[in-house]
């Protein structure tokens, strides 16, 4: 059986064709990062018009990558939530498309899911029940995931997203976008504690939420000086711009490292996931595996290429189609968070 799975929730355009084992027989992703990077972030009305664009040309190259026609397709899954609402829609009605012509079934993913399955998929072997941690550009939360299909929120960001912090701080600190790789690169010849900035909630240990908005100011108050905001006057030389990313990182490494432990305590799990873009994070990557370690957590973070949005982690339409979860062509998108 092949499966068509498709991803727009964002800025990238992507498809794979995912068989009912669970191998990926080919996967395209067309990133929109050119377009949006004078911008300093994703803009929406950009993105949608791109997918748009992009969206057949994608999905005629994976079938050509992997050697398949449009006949040999035996059912389409998209992500259908969270997400841009124009983006979103680009996808779904690509997907409904396709099903409705072939008489196919339609499967509805859901991207938060999809990005914890990318740890499923890279184990090649279950990983539920676990605790599941996604950071991404819009979305920092942490879930009891009894099983790939069963998600319950543990705790989320109250302000910024993890991804969107790093998005902001390198606009400030004149690095490009997406912010999360040029900061992990200035920051390998920073001194993370040069500046000592604020961990927030991690020393609330009755809460598994996050806060990276008073980070992102205490930042920019290190940058301008407090309470001001002009960046024009200002000229960081390079040892600055490395021991402020630094500093940045790791802040928000101690926070994301802090909430995982201590929503594997509170839930009594011994498996962590990790995914989302930021789980691409070299740094993060090495204090979760220390701390794992040390703790006797097994520890399944996404691997590089499926750290970002892919269209490979919607993959777990095949659990869906196994479960008979199919939907009908009325599905509509849902931009908001579906816990
Ligand atoms: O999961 P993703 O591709 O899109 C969303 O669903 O949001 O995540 C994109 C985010 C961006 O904010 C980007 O800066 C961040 O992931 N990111 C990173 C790294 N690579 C990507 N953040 C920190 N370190 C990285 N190496
Ligand atoms: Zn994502």
């Amino acid at each position: 059986m092949n499966i068509l799975t498709l991803e727009t929730t964002c800025d990238e355009t992507a498809a794979a064709i995912i068989t009912d084992r669970l191998e990926a027989a080919a996967s395209v992703v067309a990133s929109q990062d050119a377009l949006h990077r004078r911008f300093g972030g994703v803009v929406p009305e950009i993105a949608s018009r791109a997918h748009l664009e992009r969206i057949l040309p994608v999905i005629d190259e994976v079938l050509h990558r992997a050697g398949l026609s449009l006949d040999e397709i035996d059912a389409v899954a998209v992500a259908n939530t969270p997400g841009l609402a124009g983006s979103l829609l680009v996808g779904l009605v690509a997907a409904k498309t396709l099903c409705l012509v072939k008489g196919i079934p339609l499967v509805a993913v859901n991207h938060l899911q999809a990005h914890i399955y990318a740890c499923r998929l890279a184990a090649e072997t279950d990983v539920f029940p676990c605790v599941g941690l996604i950071v991404s550009g819009g979305h920092t939360s942490l879930y009891h995931c009894d099983d790939p299909l069963s998600f319950e929120l543990l705790g989320s960001t109250i302000d910024d997203a993890a991804g969107e912090a790093f998005d902001k701080v390198a606009t400030m600190l004149g690095l490009p976008y997406p912010g999360g790789p040029a900061i992990q690169r200035a920051a390998e010849s920073g001194n993370p504690r040069a500046y000592r900035f604020p961990r927030p909630l991690l020393d609330d240990e009755d809460r598994l939420d996050f806060s990276f908005s008073g980070l992102k100011t205490a930042v920019r108050y290190q940058i301008v000086g407090p309470g001001k905001t002009d960046f024009a006057k200002i000229k960081l030389d390079r040892r600055q711009v490395a021991d402020l990313a630094a500093g940045f990182q790791e802040a928000v490494v101690d926070c994301l490292l802090g909430k995982a432990m201590l929503a594997l305590k509170q839930t009594g799990r011994k498996i962590l996931c990790v995914g989302g873009g930021v789980a691409a994070n070299a740094r993060l990557r090495k204090r979760l595996a220390d701390e794992a370690q040390q703790r006797n957590i097994q520890l399944h973070i996404a691997p590089l290429q499926l750290c970002t949005d892919n269209a490979v982690m919607g993959a777990i339409a095949v659990e869906r189609l196994r479960a008979g979860l199919t939907e009908n062509l009325d599905l509509d998108i849902s931009p908001g968070v579906v816990r």
